[in-house]
């Protein structure tokens, strides 16, 4: 209440800000009051704390972006461009009446003149009449839409790095652009950069964990000639599985990472055992069965991965009570564990073994629905059976045998 007050002390004209939609006319309130546009960037500053744009996700955080600017330069229209790094650019627009939850969205590797012009130069431009035009004259590039616009455009710059450019456009008709403006527009677009550098680094850490994931599950199936893309065909088909259950975000990555690393406790495993060619004895079996909780040691102290570690433990676990390492039963188990362990029994069902060819889908199919409710968890496996229809044809395709009439889904009950 404080900065209201002392704001509107200074300059009488300016209403409190109770609504975005209170900044919309702030120069003309303003005019060349310093101390007022000081107070109103601050203000900014405010609100874009409270707006939380580095813990934003992407589409949100660009139309705040977007929307802060329209508002705050008074603008006619407001673009966003970024660099895709691909020699395009995205770049997000918003006029006057269009739709406030949103900017418009779209690609193009043509710019205006204005917004390629201060990218090239990493420099602001301001473009009020048409002498200010005189730096674009004799570029490759023309205005396209801000021909006999006033233009006001700042580079979007993190340490050094071009991120892209914000413009705002006004009518002719309308007041020009000042210093006050392209202040006001460099507080909005360096704390943007702030924000989108570290959107940037967050999805490229991301990646970097998906990509160890990924590296980790094949050399986990490598071990095994039989079961080479295991691992990602159990994630594809435990994806699959919870999202017909409603699984979203963080739940269907936590089970997707599972899925991958579910036999990660397999490295601890002599090859000679995962490898032969023969049924395993009773004795190797045992060894083998230890592989739930071998895994589980392995990423339990990795604590990007302790949401991971019980649907590792309780893969081999049964919703009847006979699985393994524990003996669970029911609802006991974790739900990602029980649709992780009919995916698993699909796949292995499904491909070639020394000892035994794969069974057909049909067949395997047969096979889980006979032990619906007793090895299989009915929600996982009905789930699991409704998912592989609906999304059939973009399932992997691992080397399978297929009924001479070829797949046809069976009836879920
Ligand atoms: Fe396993």
């Amino acid at each position: 209440m404080q900065a209201v007050n002392a704001t509107a002390t200074t300059c009488q004209r300016v209403k409190p800000p109770a609504t975005p939609l209170a900044v919309e006319h702030a120069d003309l309130c303003f005019g060349d009051d310093e101390f007022a546009w000081r107070r109103f960037r601050e203000r900014l500053l405010d609100r874009i704390e409270a707006s939380e744009w580095s813990s934003s996700k992407p589409p949100e955080m660009i139309t705040g972006v977007v929307d802060m600017a329209h508002h705050a330069l008074s603008a006619s229209s407001c673009t966003l461009y970024l660099c895709n790094g691909h020699g395009h650019r995205v770049y997000y627009k918003k006029r006057n009446g269009d739709n406030p939850a949103r900017a418009s969205h779209a690609r193009t590797s043509t710019l205006d003149g204005a917004a390629t012009w201060v990218m090239q130069h990493r420099r602001p431009i301001v473009i009020n009449e048409p002498g200010d035009r005189a730096p674009l004259q004799g570029q490759q590039f023309e205005p396209l839409d801000t021909h006999g616009a006033r233009v006001l455009c700042i580079p979007l710059l993190a340490d050094g790095h071009l991120l892209g450019a914000l413009e705002a456009t006004r009518r002719k008709s309308d007041e020009a652009f000042s210093d006050h403006h392209l202040e006001t527009a460099q507080v909005i677009g360096t704390t943007a950069s702030i924000a989108l550098e570290n959107m940037r680094l967050r999805q490229s850490i991301e990646e970097g964990y998906h990509s160890t994931i990924r590296a980790l599950a094949s050399a986990i199936d490598a071990k095994d000639p039989y079961t080479c893309g295991h691992s990602q065909s159990v994630a594809q088909y435990s994806m699959v599985c919870g999202m017909v259950l409603g699984l979203e975000g963080e739940q269907i990555r936590t089970l997707e990472t599972a899925a991958l690393l579910h036999d990660v406790g397999k490295i601890g495993i002599d090859d000679a055992i995962l490898r032969k060619p023969r049924k395993l004895s009773p004795a190797e079996q045992g060894i083998v069965r230890d592989h739930p909780v071998i895994g589980a040691a392995i990423v339990h102290d990795i604590g990007s991965l302790r949401e991971v570690v019980e649907l590792i433990l309780y893969h081999h676990e049964r919703y009847d009570g006979s699985g393994y390492p524990h003996g669970i039963s029911g609802e006991e188990i974790p739900l990602g564990a029980r649709i992780i362990g009919v995916a698993d029994a699909f796949d292995s069902m499904t491909t070639d073994r020394p000892y035994r060819r794969a069974l057909t889908i049909n067949e395997a199919m047969t096979e889980l629905l006979r032990c619906r409710g007793t090895q299989f968890c009915p929600q996982a496996l009905d789930a699991f059976a409704i998912g592989f229809t609906r999304y059939y044809n973009e399932l992997p395709r691992r080397p399978r045998v297929l009924d001479a009439t070829g797949y046809a889904p069976l009836p879920i009950r």
